[in-house]
């Protein structure tokens, strides 16, 4: 593939929201999860899980749980401060419900062996506590996770479907956890939601510019 074609293919893929309600068969997702974990990822730990929905019921109950918690909140004194806001939030927080796969994407904690010698002395040493809470500012266990999830993004574009990373979801952690009776260990990081796309929305970019510094 050239460079061309690499770029076509990145700056193709956008978020779907929209699906068609055709079947996704099981090798087409197998394979993007696949290809998923062939992302870069903390000390080749591998530490990411994938749990593809496609059980109706199931969807159902992870996209109650998330616009229960988001009426929740929405409801509450402090958000009439950001009324606007919190009615579009509202709606769309559980469009994901007619997709026709979500996919759960999971992760267990992860130290690298500099994480250990923190740890072991974050209880007496103020310069390993502050180290560490540097570490737990960008956690490698959800930088690897984020990592296999765009790389899947992209294997899912190429292949066809149109999908959608979620961050949302988080709302319902525990429902969402609970829902698909995920070990203790793992935890929900992000949905992504999957199927053949049944919109074609445009998205820009800000310049490279105002995104990008050299350093010399
Ligand atoms: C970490 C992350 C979290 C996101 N969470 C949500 C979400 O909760 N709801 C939603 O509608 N879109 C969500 N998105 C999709 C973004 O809105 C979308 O990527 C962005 O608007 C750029 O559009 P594009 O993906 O089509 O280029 C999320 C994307 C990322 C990377």
């Amino acid at each position: 593939m050239d460079i061309e074609a690499l770029e076509r293919l990145i700056k193709s893929r956008r978020s779907i929201r929209k699906w068609k309600q055709d079947d996704v068969p099981d090798e087409l997702l197998k394979k993007a999860v696949e290809l998923a974990t062939w992302a870069p990822n903390g000390g080749n730990f591998q530490g990411w899980r994938f749990i593809a929905v496609k059980n109706r019921e199931i969807i159902r109950k992870m996209a109650d749980a998330v616009q229960s918690v988001s009426d929740k909140i929405a409801s509450q004194p402090e958000a009439m401060s950001w009324q606007e806001d919190m009615n579009r939030y509202r709606k769309n927080a559980s469009f994901f419900r007619d997709a026709p796969v979500c996919i759960g994407v999971f992760s267990g904690a992860y130290q690298s062996p500099m994480d250990k010698v923190l740890v072991a002395r974050e209880s007496f040493d103020p310069e390993a506590r502050e180290i560490l809470g540097f570490r737990r500012f960008a956690p490698t266990a959800i930088q690897s996770a984020s990592a296999a999830a765009a790389t899947m993004l992209l294997a899912l574009h190429q292949i066809g479907l149109g999908a959608i990373w979620l961050a949302s979801p988080l709302l319902a952690k525990q429902e969402i956890e609970t829902i698909l009776n995920v070990p203790a260990e793992m935890g929900f990081v992000c949905l992504i939601a999957v199927g053949y796309p049944d919109e074609s929305p445009q998205k820009d970019r800000k310049p490279i510019e105002q995104a990008l510094k050299f350093v010399y």
